[in-house]
């Protein structure tokens, strides 16, 4: 944990402002502070309908502030050393990973309820979350969903919402041979429901001898993952995790519980797949086909050279342009790209790549050409660059990777870069490549690319034909993300990084690849023309659905599909943007 500053921003104002600000012929989302605000006994009637299930949220971090709630040095060092774990984020009904400073677990930091929603919903059953819709629908107050609490854009936080936690909403369900699986390829389908994250779906898996598409950390959850797209380390192989959908239970903004599929409701199960969490519905469980057990080669790799040097640069821009021919060659997987290594002489290009029923030898020979051209003192490289790669047979690769890999930490306050680069950009000329890259990832930073797309994506068996998953990701062969962090409660290198970020660095891998986009779930959710980059082509269908669906706009978040419907009024314009994690100031009012 770093070192904490006394931070001079003072959230209180921020409500104080927007209770001021009412203007009274608009509608707009009522806040504590506001007269529109549901009474007390409408907030006790609600609770005696879930069975004492509500929660007035108490922010995890009061245990360190003397005179707050739950104030222990034991629960305070607790909190101090899970603030990084996301499972204890996840098991915690308000918290998310990524709070900003609202109320860090230090007693020298403030703390306010900013980052957290008002009330919650400790949903247990599909009636809990209807009782919730209902209520919101009916006094307009602001509804968020929180699964796991993972979401970088902050969509899964709010302040003066009304937060649905769907965490205890349990089960999973393997039928084998199941007819709707086997029409688009898979053995069986597996039901799961809301509250589950890819720990347990991974063991339900493994146990069945089945290997799913899911997320490469196991604490993430189903529900935003799904939603927004969802990649996975062997998506290039089948697909997205949107294209894995056979069936949603979901319940709408009008409170309806319904089962949809390719013949029930198929508009909104188009939209439902991939159009992003908490926009049309609040799902309960879904269904995704399943294959058969995977053997699989895995390739951990480095590469070495000179830090940030011209020869690391050129090492780069080549690397980039092998993917196209490592994809469609089988391989899929991760790479690290540090161009100074912890204040070191060394640039580094690191990670594993999967080769799905493949041999040992089959993976070396697909690596090798390329290795050989990276050792081989190219004639763009100045300095010597060193390293390789070994092999790895993995007999179930759910159960040696999946469930092996350690979960990531969370609870700085970073944002994400990101963009999604096609087989064009990726067969740019070198220098073209390295000026790119260079200028997307200065030292200190570093680079998470994600080979999880190519023929896998491109050609997936998609249930009802199409879904709502950007058409970006079709052409996509490389994911890239660029990810910045500032010390906490400092306003002044916050700016300084994430503007830097947004203006050049992810415009930077944006020149690489002007028509193609950014994955919704890690992107930089202030860009400004986010409909277009997030959703491409599919956004004005898109929004009439949403129109369709959601006509009052019960669901509301950034950067959704109809959040431009609203208008959000903050006390300035810089807050406007780089306020982050759902908390976008002030009041929330219809155009
Ligand atoms: C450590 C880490 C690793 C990651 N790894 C991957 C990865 O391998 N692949 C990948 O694609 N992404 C990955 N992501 C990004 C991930 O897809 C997003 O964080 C996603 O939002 C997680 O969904 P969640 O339900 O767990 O999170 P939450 O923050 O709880 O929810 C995210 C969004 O979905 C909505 N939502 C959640 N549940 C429901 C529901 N039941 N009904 C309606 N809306 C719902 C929320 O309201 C919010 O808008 C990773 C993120 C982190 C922090
Ligand atoms: C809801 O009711 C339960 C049980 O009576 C109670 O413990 C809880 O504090 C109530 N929640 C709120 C927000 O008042
Ligand atoms: C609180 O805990 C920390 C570390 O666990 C310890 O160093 C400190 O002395 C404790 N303070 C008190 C007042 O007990
Ligand atoms: C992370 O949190 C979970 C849930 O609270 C807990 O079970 C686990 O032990 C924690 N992990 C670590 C490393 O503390
Ligand atoms: C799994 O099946 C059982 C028994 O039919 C049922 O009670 C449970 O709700 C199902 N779980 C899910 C996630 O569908
Ligand atoms: C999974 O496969 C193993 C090894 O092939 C076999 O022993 C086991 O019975 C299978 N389990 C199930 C549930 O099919
Ligand atoms: C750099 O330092 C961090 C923190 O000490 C460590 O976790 C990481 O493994 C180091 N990176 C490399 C490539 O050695
Ligand atoms: C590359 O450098 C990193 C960081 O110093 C080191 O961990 C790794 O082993 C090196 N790889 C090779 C092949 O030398
Ligand atoms: C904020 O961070 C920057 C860069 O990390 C540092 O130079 C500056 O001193 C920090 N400001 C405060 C108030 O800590």
């Amino acid at each position: 944990m770093r070192i904490f500053i006394p931070f001079l921003f003072n959230s209180a104002l921020y409500l104080n402002w927007a209770s001021a600000a009412t203007n009274p012929s608009q509608h707009c989302k009522p806040l504590p502070s506001s007269p529109n605000w549901p009474s007390l006994e409408q907030w006790h009637a609600l609770n005696e309908s879930l069975s004492g299930q509500l929660h007035a949220p108490i922010p995890a971090g009061t245990v360190c502030h003397a005179g707050q709630p739950g104030y222990t040095n034991t629960s305070c060092t607790i909190a101090k050393t899970q603030w990084g774990n996301s499972s204890w984020h996840a098991n915690n009904p308000w918290s998310t990973d990524y709070n900003d400073d609202t109320c860090l677990p230090d007693p020298i930091a403030p703390c306010s309820t900013a980052g957290y929603p008002a009330y919650v919903v400790e949903a247990l059953a599909a009636s809990d979350v209807q009782e919730a819709v209902n209520f919101a629908r009916q006094t307009g107050v602001r509804l968020i969903v929180k699964g796991t609490g993972h979401d970088w854009p902050g969509r899964s936080s709010g302040p003066g919402a009304l937060s649905i936690w769907t965490h205890r909403i349990r089960g999973i369900n393997v039928t084998h041979n199941d007819p709707r699986a086997v029409a688009y390829g898979g053995v069986a389908s597996v039901k799961i429901a809301a509250g589950m994250q890819w720990r347990d779906i991974y063991q339900q898996a493994a146990a069945h001898n089945l290997t799913i598409v899911g997320g490469g950390d196991v604490n993430v959850g189903i529900g935003g993952w799904i939603l927004g797209g969802g990649h996975s380390p062997i998506s290039s192989r089948f697909g997205l995790g949107a294209d894995q959908v056979l069936e949603l239970e979901v319940v709408t903004a009008d409170g309806k519980h319904r089962i949809v599929n390719e013949n029930s409701y198929p508009d909104l199960f188009w939209a439902l797949r991939g159009g992003g969490g908490s926009t049309y519905a609040v799902l309960l469980s879904v269904t995704v086909k399943a294959y058969p057990r995977m053997p699989t080669t895995a390739y951990v790799f480095s590469y070495n050279t000179t830090a940030n040097s011209d020869t690391f640069w050129s090492l780069l821009a080549y690397f980039h342009q092998q993917l196209p021919m490592l994809s469609d060659s089988g391989a899929m997987g991760y790479y690290f790209v540090e161009p100074t290594v912890n204040s070191t002489a060394v640039g580094m290009i690191a990670g594993g790549w999967f080769f799905p029923e493949k041999t040992t030898d089959q993976a070396k020979a697909i690596v090798s050409p390329m290795e050989k051209v990276i050792l081989s003192y190219p004639s763009w490289a100045k300095d010597p660059i060193v390293g390789g790669g070994f092999p790895e047979e993995m007999d179930d690769f759910t159960t040696s990777f999946c469930l092996a890999a350690e979960p990531q930490s969370v609870g700085v306050d970073g944002r994400l870069g990101s963009w999604i680069l096609d087989k064009k950009a990726l067969s740019k000329p070198l220098d073209t490549l390295k000026t790119q890259l260079k200028k997307s990832t200065p030292t200190p930073w570093m680079l998470l690319g994600h080979l999880v797309a190519g023929k896998g994506v491109r050609d997936a068996k998609i249930p009802g034909g199409s879904n709502a998953v950007s058409p970006h990701w079709r052409s996509a062969y490389s994911h890239i993300v660029i990810p910045r962090s500032w010390p906490y409660l400092n306003a002044t290198d916050k700016a300084a990084v994430t503007t830097s970020l947004r203006n050049e660095a992810n415009e930077a891998l944006r020149e690489l690849a002007p028509t193609s986009g950014a994955y919704m779930n890690e992107a930089d959710p202030t860009i400004s023309d986010w409909q277009e980059v997030l959703y491409g082509d599919h956004y004005p269908r898109l929004l009439e659905l949403k129109k369709k669906w959601d006509p009052e706009g019960v669901f509301w978040c950034k950067p959704c599909v109809g959040n431009e419907l609203w208008e959000v009024t903050g006390p300035s314009s810089m807050d406007k943007v780089e306020w982050g994690i759902g908390q976008t100031g002030g009041k929330i009012c219809r155009k």
